[in-house]
């Protein structure tokens, strides 16, 4: 029986046709996946192995965290750090940056990730993911600082989420078009379902979370009064809404069926321009969501473009269709 193109064939064959190519990138990509399908066995199993519920600790960015925040976060480090393909790994979960342990060999690559997106969703039974980003280490073999890692999202050469929803998927880019896979736990492999994903230029769907409405700058304001005032409104159509707060879920959804989400920029504290996470949520996301033919800004500028000035710095988000996208953007200009 034909099984289908695994991920690692399609890897392995994306790879031939890219010059000089050692095989690293794919390894490393292989123990990412190992480490996906090891937090897709934890996420699945919950509360029968007793991965439920919070921690008294706090991760940097005062969020109270999760037993499994901090168990996803070891499983990638785990799966990540011996095979000598990486200089260093930054996580939400991590203040620092991780430096590989001096038995381990060091490699070319960096790896960001946050190893379980919308958290707060994982007592409840509803979908969560692992969003990463591979970038070129600027000195190859030699451990990586902070300040290596502050690269603008456009010299990422990979990036990728997973979705531990009803299946697992996982959906990636490497710059040359987004292919989503589904988990076949029969065989312990991902087989490709997706191929070639692309955002649908309009919507009807947009997603907000509308408690912090007071906080939103005027263009944010005008653009969802004028959805919520539907076929009555200038818009001349109604819109729907979704809220699922994982971020992996709403890009999912947009990558299926088109949407725009955003986080945008908010007064509520002044200290946080945003709610997301440039490096290891805005960037990556922005990259999937780009090569799938859709646009990412904070509102203002291109978030591919920002260049971070530290690892745990937040962004605004605006994403989606094409179309619907611009008109957000185009009452920012005003
Ligand atoms: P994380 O669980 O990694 O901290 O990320 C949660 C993020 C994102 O996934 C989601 O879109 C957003 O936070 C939800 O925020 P609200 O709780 O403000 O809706
Ligand atoms: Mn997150
Ligand atoms: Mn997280």
């Amino acid at each position: 029986m034909h099984t289908g193109t695994t991920l690692t064939q399609f890897i392995i064959e994306d790879q031939r046709h890219i010059a000089g190519a050692s095989g690293d990138f794919t390894a490393l990509l292989n123990d990412i996946v190992t480490a996906i399908k090891t937090i897709s066995n934890a996420v699945n199993k919950g509360a029968l192995i007793g991965v439920m519920g919070a921690l008294d600790t706090e991760n940097i960015q005062g969020e109270t965290q999760k037993k499994l925040d901090v168990i996803t976060n070891e499983i990638m480090i785990q799966s990540n750090e011996w095979a000598g393909h990486l200089a260093g790994m930054a996580s939400e979960e991590m203040d620092d940056v991780y430096s590989i342990p001096k038995q381990y060999p060091l490699g070319k690559y960096l790896l960001v990730f946050d190893p379980l997106d919308g958290s707060s969703n994982v007592d409840i039974n509803i979908s969560v993911g692992t969003i990463f980003s591979i970038l070129r280490a600027p000195v190859s073999g030699q451990a990586a600082s902070m300040e290596d890692f502050l690269q603008p999202g456009t010299k990422q050469i990979c990036a990728g989420y997973a979705l531990y929803g009803s299946s697992t998927m996982l959906v990636l880019t490497t710059g040359n078009g987004v292919n989503g896979f589904t988990l076949d736990r029969d065989i312990g492999e991902f087989v490709l379902t997706h191929p070639g994903m692309k955002i649908p230029a309009d919507t009807r769907e947009f997603a907000i979370n509308s408690s912090n409405q007071r906080f939103w700058e005027a263009p944010v304001q005008r653009y969802v009064s004028e959805c919520l005032a539907g076929s009555t409104g200038p818009r001349g159509r109604d819109f729907n809404m979704r809220w699922v707060a994982s971020m992996v879920a709403e890009v999912h959804r947009i990558l299926t069926r088109g949407g725009i989400f955003m986080y945008p920029r908010d007064t509520k504290d002044p200290a946080k321009p945003g709610r997301l996470r440039l490096m290891y949520e805005a960037c990556p996301m922005s990259f999937i969501v780009e090569q799938a033919g859709g646009i990412s800004s904070t509102g203002y500028e291109r978030i591919l473009e920002i260049t971070p000035e530290n690892l745990h710095q937040r962004v605004p988000v605006i994403l989606g269709s094409k179309n619907e996208v611009e008109v957000v953007l185009s009452y920012h200009n005003t």
